[in-house]
């Protein structure tokens, strides 16, 4: 154990397109928001005090010896230290997040990655991404019962991400970097519950869903081609059909239609609800030249918190 103390952070995540039919093989793209993150932070403690873990954003203290393999935090950090042979250090691992929890930006993959990076270095050793991706998606297990995958592999690799579930993820670049509003619908939501829904939905009526899974799917990859163009204007038009079909599988809200729509009519290229829905963020594909209309118009239409972010720039 390093006698100094040692930090990492992890970033947050935008899926573009795709969420919800990537669960069942369809493809989907994600984004890293580098700007918004969770941080991890290990400090020292007395010899024989064990690994306490400090969670701010939670109000959470535990210590690692008893808290069982349930807690999110317990198992990602059991997982960390069976991965290195290492046995249980005298430290504080402290966490905390820019990430509003609930609200589909990934902020439990990411407070896992960071968690894992910092323990990971302070034991003596940079975890790659692919140790990285997998430990959060152990813990994303817990969170969310049946998770595609998509999330632990955007944050672990902080790279676009073309993914396909059970395949390799491949990342892809940016050829114009574009901006996007997040705008919170101030209603915090399960991906768990809204996984299950879907799934039941897709037993009860399979042709169907299969029909708007494919297209959601055929949406990702034409999404991904536009993207490595640059050319933005069609990357709107796949966005908002895209938020059409989610509303078709009965994930979004009227308040998230009511937040896209607002950013429409102000200018945006195209908007969605990103995440499992039921609440959380919607993402609105903006220009200069419309940024502060639409970010007004999302204010008054009721989103408490907008936050913007440059994809495709190192720091975006
Ligand atoms: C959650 O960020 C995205 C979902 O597609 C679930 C998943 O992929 O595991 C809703």
């Amino acid at each position: 154990m390093n006698a100094e103390h040692i930090e990492r952070s992890a970033s947050g995540k935008i899926i573009l397109c795709g969420e919800h039919s990537v669960v069942y093989g369809r493809p989907a793209i994600a984004v890293p928001v580098s700007t918004m993150r969770a941080y991890a932070r290990i400090d020292p403690a007395p010899t024989g005090s064990g690994l306490q873990i400090h969670a701010l954003d939670l109000q959470q203290k535990l210590t690692l010896k008893d808290a069982g393999n349930e807690h999110p935090l317990a198992l990602g950090t059991r997982l960390v230290l069976e991965h290195l042979m290492a046995t249980e250090p005298d430290a504080i691992l402290t966490l905390r997040s820019d990430l509003p929890i609930a609200s589909g930006l990934g902020s439990g993959a990411s407070v896992a990655a960071a968690a894992a990076r910092a323990l990971g270095a302070a034991l003596g050793t940079e975890l790659s991404p692919d140790v990285i991706s997998q430990i959060a998606y152990e813990v994303e297990k817990i969170h969310h019962g049946n998770p595609s995958g998509i999330d632990n592999t955007v944050i672990a690799w902080e790279k676009p991400v073309y993914f396909v579930r059970g395949t390799a993820p491949e990342t892809f670049s940016i050829h114009t970097p574009f901006k996007l509003l997040i705008a919170d619908s101030g209603i915090a939501s399960s991906t768990r519950a809204a996984v299950a829904e879907v799934r039941g939905r897709w037993e009860a009526a399979p042709g169907y869903y299969n029909v708007v899974f494919n297209c959601i799917g055929a949406i990702s990859k034409a999404a991904r081609e536009a993207v490595e163009q640059g050319a933005i204007q069609t990357l709107g038009t796949l966005m908002n059909e895209n938020h059409e079909l989610l509303v078709k599988m009965g994930v979004s809200l009227p308040q998230l239609d009511n937040l896209t729509q607002a950013a429409r009519r102000a200018g945006a290229l195209g908007a969605k609800m990103t995440g499992s829905g039921h609440g959380g963020n919607i993402i609105a594909l903006v220009e200069d030249t419309t940024t502060a209309a639409v970010k007004a118009a999302l204010s008054s239409a009721g989103a408490p918190h907008i936050w913007e972010t440059i994809v495709g720039q190192p720091d975006g």
